[in-house]
């Protein structure tokens, strides 16, 4: 039979007895006396090279002045290091030299993500996908309302965009509106009829849409033909389109689409740049920026590489 004595040197017991359980009197393992002493020992190293005991205002510092915050900030330290060779290039490089060199375009697409989802994805979607029929325009294809060289995506970031065009309700007959309906859905499958084009161009709708209603860049005016909606394909939508306009001040139910400015600075530096002028002559020390020039140029990279630029 198996020996079930669990006190083999009997040693006597406290007189306590549980259901044939007896406590004894012999003292804990010495490996375990030893850990307690020295776990206490930890505690008293800590309390003293660490911030420990809370007081009413403030607490012990601890002999080391280690804060969580001074940590943080010396991390932080480390990887601006190492990003600033990185910055500098970019910020010595136009955007169209630094899409050419692999290292640089690598650094500015991934230090872009973050940039992205904090500034840009709330209205254009993840990846450049804004919800269906949010209104936001899609940056992942390459049809672009102003332009989709990695120069014109800084200038649109950089100042800002709000395309306009005015409310048709006052202009057009019932009929007129109806037709210019069936001429949009029909233009985006390129089988709008003589007499649809005659109506596109006799009531203005050329001057800002083109003469293939293709769009024009500098106005940011959509492309009336392909399938890729601004807003939307629907014939109901589109009516409110013609009737209310986008981003027209006088019409309550006109569409609304504006993209902030990002640095007004920079947008104003580029003009100046373009007619060869002094940027300083320019400003009016009232331009915001919300972004710095080498987060714009990154974002841009990124934009273009999301799959449109041109
Ligand atoms: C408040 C919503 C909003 C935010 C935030 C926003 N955008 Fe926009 N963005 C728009 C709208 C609306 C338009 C279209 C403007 C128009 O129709 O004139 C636009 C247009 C654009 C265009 C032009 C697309 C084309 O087809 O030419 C680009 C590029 C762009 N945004 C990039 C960005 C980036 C990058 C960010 C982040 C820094 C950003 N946007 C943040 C609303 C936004
Ligand atoms: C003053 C310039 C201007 C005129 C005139 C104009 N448009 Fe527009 N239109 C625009 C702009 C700019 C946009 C895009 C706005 C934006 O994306 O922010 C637009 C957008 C549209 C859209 C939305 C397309 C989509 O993809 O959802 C339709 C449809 C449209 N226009 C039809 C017309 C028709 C039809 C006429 C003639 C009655 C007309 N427009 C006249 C400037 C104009």
């Amino acid at each position: 039979m198996a020996d079930n004595n669990k006190n083999p040197h009997e040693c006597p017991d406290t007189g306590h007895e549980w259901d044939g359980i007896r406590e004894l009197t012999n003292p804990p393992p010495r490996w375990w006396t030893i850990a307690l002493y020295l776990s206490g020992l930890l505690v008293l190293v800590y309390f003293i090279l660490y911030p420990s005991l809370p007081l009413v205002t403030g607490n012990t510092k601890g002999i080391l002045g280690w804060t969580q915050i001074k940590e943080y900030k010396e991390d932080l330290a480390k990887i601006e290091e190492k990003r600033a060779p990185f910055e500098d290039r970019i910020a010595a490089m136009t955007a169209e030299e630094i899409l050419e060199d692999d290292e640089l375009l690598r650094y500015a697409v991934g230090s872009s993500k973050v940039l992205y989802g904090d500034n840009c994805a709330a209205c254009h979607g993840v990846g450049g996908y804004p919800q269906p029929g949010s209104g936001y325009p899609i940056l992942a294809n390459d049809d672009w309302l102003y332009g989709g060289t990695v120069s014109k995506i800084i200038e649109t970031l950089a100042k800002g965009r709000q395309g306009m065009m005015p409310a048709h309700a006052n202009l057009l007959t019932e009929e007129e509106v109806d037709g210019l309906v069936e001429f949009v859905v029909n233009s985006a499958n390129g089988e709008a009829t003589d007499a649809q084009w005659k109506l596109y161009n006799e009531k203005g709708c050329v001057a800002c849409h083109g003469a293939d209603a293709k769009g024009i860049q500098q106005l940011g005016s959509a492309n009336l033909a392909d399938k890729v909606w601004r807003f939307s394909g629907e014939p109901d939508e589109i009516r409110h389109t013609i009737l209310h306009g986008v981003n027209d001040a006088n019409d309550p139910l006109t569409r609304v689409a504006v993209m902030p400015a990002w640095n007004e600075r920079l947008a104003v530096r580029l003009e100046a740049e373009e007619f060869g002028d002094d940027p300083e002559d320019y400003y009016d020390g009232t331009e915001t920026e919300r972004l710095s020039e080498n987060e714009i140029k990154k974002l841009a990279i990124y934009v273009h590489q999301l799959g449109g630029g041109e």
